[in-house]
């Protein structure tokens, strides 16, 4: 029509300016805040991250100490959630489950509603990265069967998520630093990764003053899907599929025929274009998970890298600049962490829970924030009028 641009998937439309999450595809860069990827997965934990994102700025160590304390504040749920939980069939996808419990959360905290409080906004922010291990692990006990495990405020926020999710009233789980360290990067590598789908989805629910546990319900059933947050579910799969080193050549040929409709999950990204520097990252946690768990042989892992290495030497893959993203990696140690692949996309949403709200938070304090409406390119009948032929 001329009166609008057309960009289908976003691919160079800018939705908002912000001061949260740095990425440059070409060079594989990742800043949260300014401070590149590496160095805050070695230097700091999730819940420097967390501070980080929400606050602009890593917290100094009383700063961390209040803000950890406000966290474990927060970490349980209002008892009557057991009976939500307890609607949901045993086998229903965890996702589905935290779509649900997540969006009711809206019903217990009526101060959440008045979104134009800014001390109201960061205790919805607080309250939701603090209930996320509790509700995460409340799906993962329903779907086993087991009791549900209420939070112990004296371990760590990922420790404590791992106690959630593995002790039972008969058994204690012993807790590992290394494991706990590992999955504890998983959550920074995934806490924020600017305007990605399911941030949008945050960004645009929110846009209309939608109360933020609602708009992150909507963030966590856009994650859901199989070419964002479902990734690493679907890469795992698919190493299982292959099976073997010698059927690698075949699911290559099979990814590059655009007829088979097989792609190579856990490559390729609409941004990096040069490498995850993410992957690097969890491609070394994998390998410290499986050392400490005598897993060094895995099978998996070295099917991995041995793909990974094949498709890097392939033009199609070279020439399209497909790279092993995150997710190539993190399946694999989330299996060795014990965590099963069906609830390893509602592990991201957990970690991805800071980076929704600190950039919900970001759109709702600018005072000139507008509600999202992109307009379209109508290509229907534009006008006809009604002739019922009886
Ligand atoms: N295997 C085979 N071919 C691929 C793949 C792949 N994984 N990814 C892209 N291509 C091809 C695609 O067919 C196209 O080829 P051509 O130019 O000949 O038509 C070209 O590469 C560009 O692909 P695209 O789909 O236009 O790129 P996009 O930026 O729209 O898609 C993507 C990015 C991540 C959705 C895509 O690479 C993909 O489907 N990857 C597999 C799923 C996956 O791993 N997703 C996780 C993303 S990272 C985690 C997250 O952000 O949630």
């Amino acid at each position: 029509t001329g009166k609008f641009s057309y960009d289908p998937g976003f691919m160079s439309t800018a939705s908002c300016d912000s001061t949260i999450t740095y990425i440059d595809g070409d060079k594989g860069e990742l800043l949260y805040r300014g401070y590149p990827i590496e160095q805050l997965a070695v230097n700091c934990d999730f819940m420097d991250t967390s501070h980080l994102l929400l606050k602009g700025d890593l917290p100094s160590a009383a700063e961390k100490k209040e803000f950890v304390g406000l966290v474990k504040k927060h970490t349980m749920l209002h008892e009557q959630m057991q009976f939500f939980f307890r609607g949901f069939r045993r086998d229903a996808h965890p996702m589905s489950v935290l779509v649900g419990t997540v969006g009711a959360l809206a019903s217990f905290y009526h101060d959440a509603l008045d979104i134009s409080d800014a001390h109201h906004r960061e205790l919805s922010a607080i309250r939701l990265i603090a209930k996320m291990p509790t509700l995460v692990a409340m799906s993962y006990k329903y779907s086993v069967g087991h009791p549900f495990v209420y939070p112990r405020n004296d371990l760590s926020y990922t420790a404590n998520f791992m106690h959630m999710m593995f002790s039972t009233p008969s058994e204690e789980y012993r807790i590992n630093d290394v494991l706990v360290r590992a999955l504890d990067r998983i959550l920074i590598l995934h806490a924020d990764h600017e305007q990605n789908a399911s941030t949008s989805t945050v960004r645009l629910a929110g846009s209309s003053g939608a109360n933020p546990f609602g708009c992150i319900a909507a963030g966590i059933a856009c994650l859901w899907g199989p070419a964002h947050g479902g990734a690493n579910e679907a890469a795992l799969n698919m190493l299982k599929e292959i099976g073997s080193i010698e059927r690698i050549p075949e699911f290559i040929k099979k990814a590059k025929d655009k007829d088979s409709g097989f792609r190579l999950m856990g490559f390729g990204h609409r941004v990096y274009k040069n490498f995850d520097p993410r992957a690097k990252l969890m491609r070394e946690t994998c390998y410290e998970v499986l050392n400490e768990l005598g897993l060094h042989d895995d099978p998996l892992f070295k099917l991995a890298m041995e793909l990974e290495r094949i498709a890097l030497e392939d033009d199609y893959f070279v020439s399209r600049k497909l790279y092993p993203n995150v997710d190539f990696y993190s399946g694999i140690v989330q299996s060795a962490l014990g965590i099963p692949v069906q609830l390893f996309t509602g592990i991201f949403a957990m970690a991805r829970t800071i980076g929704w709200v600190a950039q919900w938070n970001e759109m709702i304090s600018d005072p000139d924030q507008k509600i999202g409406r992109p307009r379209q390119l109508f290509v229907g009948e534009t006008h006809r009028d009604v002739q019922i032929k009886r």
